[in-house]
């Protein structure tokens, strides 16, 4: 199969949409990011890619504290307008109605109608040049009783969704069952 060379880009696909917060000058500030991910297990973190431009950006670093927030399909208008308004000029708390809980850490605020909601404090950031990589680790995850059966989370009930950045720029709700992870390769064992 021939191959086209693109260029150096960033397509891997797709990308999780979280809304990250913080406190910012003390008030609470939501963007949305659809780069970030997780980015270790024991302890558990994440990494979420920031311009140094976002409001959300100095909250980051006032507070060495941020959230991620897990949106639901139901908040995508919300999850949108977080990501092309800035909290430097609205108050996107008050426009979009979230309703605001903080945890273990006094200065990470989350939205209480996410359904998963992780607490995260700063341990590393890297100027990579545009953006600034913060690594957090996770200190508690929040989830809404109401999505969680027999102790575990239901993502069916969660509702998450991601970006397709190509064509056209695109939310998606999760795709279709492929197989079960950790298992349907197995049948590869057969031909070692
Ligand atoms: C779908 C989507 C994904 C985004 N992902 C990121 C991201 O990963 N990192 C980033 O710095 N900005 C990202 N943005 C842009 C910010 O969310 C946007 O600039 C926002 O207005 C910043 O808010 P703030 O100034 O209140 O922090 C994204 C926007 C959208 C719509």
């Amino acid at each position: 199969m021939a191959k086209v060379q693109m260029g150096p880009g960033y397509n891997i696909y797709p990308m999780p949409v979280l809304l990250v917060g913080a406190n910012v000058n003390g008030k609470p500030n939501f963007m949305t990011v659809a780069w970030g991910n997780i980015a270790n297990a024991e302890p558990p973190m994440v990494a979420v890619a920031i311009r140094a431009s976002r409001h959300t950006h100095i909250g980051i670093e006032q507070n060495k504290t941020f959230s991620v927030n897990v949106p639901s399909t139901d908040m995508v208008k919300e999850v949108d307008y977080c990501g092309v308004v800035s909290g430097a000029k609205v108050d996107k708390v008050k426009t979009c109605q979230f309703t605001v809980f903080y945890g273990k850490l006094s200065t990470a605020p989350m939205i209480e109608q996410c359904p998963v909601n992780l607490e995260c404090s700063v341990l590393h950031s890297l100027e990579l040049g545009s953006h600034t990589l913060y690594i957090g680790r996770i200190e508690e995850v929040h989830a809404s009783s109401d999505c969680v059966t027999e102790g575990k989370l239901d993502l069916d009930k969660v509702k998450p969704f991601s970006l397709l950045a190509e064509p056209s720029r695109q939310y998606y709700a999760m795709g279709e069952y492929q197989g079960k992870a950790f298992n349907i390769g197995l049948e590869f064992k057969e031909k070692e």
